[in-house]
């Protein structure tokens, strides 16, 4: 697998800490010292498989891939415009990909790596030779905005990449999930089969309202002990050191996470890029985001070894290699 363009999506409308604190009891001082983050991006009336399908087209045309030659999307979301038809499917048809086999992964905000190391194993078993793999999400839709302790933390977005096969010797990547863990980070639906057509209709109309419920130290705890770990992991069944990696890019939720993360590996913090302040966390969107930015920048060079490296709802989290070429 080789990653052979990049591309992202944010929508205009910016929202900073000093704008959320006319909303809710907070202020820029705790937010940007607890998580560093500083503005994000939201949605106004823009869907997520067209946020999805503007990151998508970016990536092919940054890897010169036309849309008839995509075989396979894959988009990581938790916030798919609609149930059915999928948000992958949306997108193709929007970019024309008319060949691709399309479907979504909900892995939260894990998403984009379980969805890179899907299209990963579909590549190395040889039935498919370009992917598109996009994490978007538009969390703003499902957010409690008089909950300070979620709401100031999420932005909106959708990043891309193109995969190709290549005949180089691949790496192997990592998922791991703990549903023992769920109830630290939830979006729920209130749908229950059993229930009469006018309570049916009543759970429906709430779960159009379900939004975002958190338990932050505990997911702040699993973070800063599992990445570490599958980082560590995905450089041992691959043979490599720390030395070998030039750059990780983890998912982008809390300053902090990061910080602890590289202390843990005893790597030095340059070299994990961040954007978290700009953005927030996008969910599935952060890394790909954060891909397409160190690509324009120049900031990743031919030859380059980059661990991605992501955790989130489920719980989820996973790790990716990847050469930059
Ligand atoms: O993609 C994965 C998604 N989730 C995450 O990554 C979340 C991981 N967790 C975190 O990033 C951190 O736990 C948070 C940023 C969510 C919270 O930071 P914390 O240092 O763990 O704060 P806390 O929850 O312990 O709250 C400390 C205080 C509390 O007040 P008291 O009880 O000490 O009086 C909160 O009520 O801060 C208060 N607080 C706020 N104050 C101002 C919570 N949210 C806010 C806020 N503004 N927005």
């Amino acid at each position: 697998m080789e990653i052979r363009g990049t591309g992202s999506y944010l929508p205009g409308k910016i929202i900073t800490n000093d704008d959320l604190s006319e909303v809710v009891d907070t202020n820029d001082e705790w937010i940007s010292s607890r998580t560093g983050i500083c503005q994000r991006h939201i949605s106004e009336g823009e869907t997520t498989s067209e946020m999805a399908a503007k990151a998508a087209v970016a990536a092919l045309e940054d890897a010169e891939v036309s849309p008839e030659e995509v075989e396979l999307i894959i988009v990581a979301t938790m916030t798919g415009d609609e149930a059915m038809p999928g948000t992958a499917c949306k997108v193709q048809k929007e970019i024309g990909a008319v060949h691709a086999a399309c479907f979504d992964l909900s892995a939260a905000c894990t998403g984009f790596v379980f969805a890179l190391n899907t299209a990963n194993a579909y590549l190395a078993s040889g039935m498919y030779r370009n992917a598109l793999v996009i994490g978007a999400d538009m969390v703003s839709k499902v957010i409690d905005w008089t909950d300070r302790a979620t709401c100031v933390l999420f932005g909106d977005g959708a990043g891309a990449v193109v995969l190709t096969c290549t005949d180089k010797k691949g790496y192997r990547f990592i998922s791991h999930s703990d549903g023992s863990m769920g109830n630290a980070l939830m979006l729920e639906h209130h749908y229950d089969r059993n229930l009469e057509t006018e309570q049916r209709r009543l759970s429906i109309e709430q779960s159009a309202s379900s939004k975002v419920s958190m338990d932050g130290q505990a997911v702040f705890r699993f973070a800063v002990r599992r990445v570490p770990q599958v980082i560590e992991e995905v450089l041992c069944i691959n043979g490599l050191s720390r030395e070998e990696i030039g750059c990780y890019v983890l998912h982008q939720a809390n300053q902090r996470i990061v910080e602890a993360v590289a202390k843990r590996l005893k790597e030095p913090l340059e070299k994990f890029p961040m954007n978290l302040q700009n953005y927030g966390n996008t969910s599935s969107a952060s890394i790909p985001i954060l891909l397409n930015e160190l690509d324009q920048s120049k900031r990743l060079k031919t030859g380059d070894r980059i661990v991605m490296a992501g955790f989130g709802g489920g719980l989820t989290w996973g790790a990716s290699i990847a050469e930059w070429i």
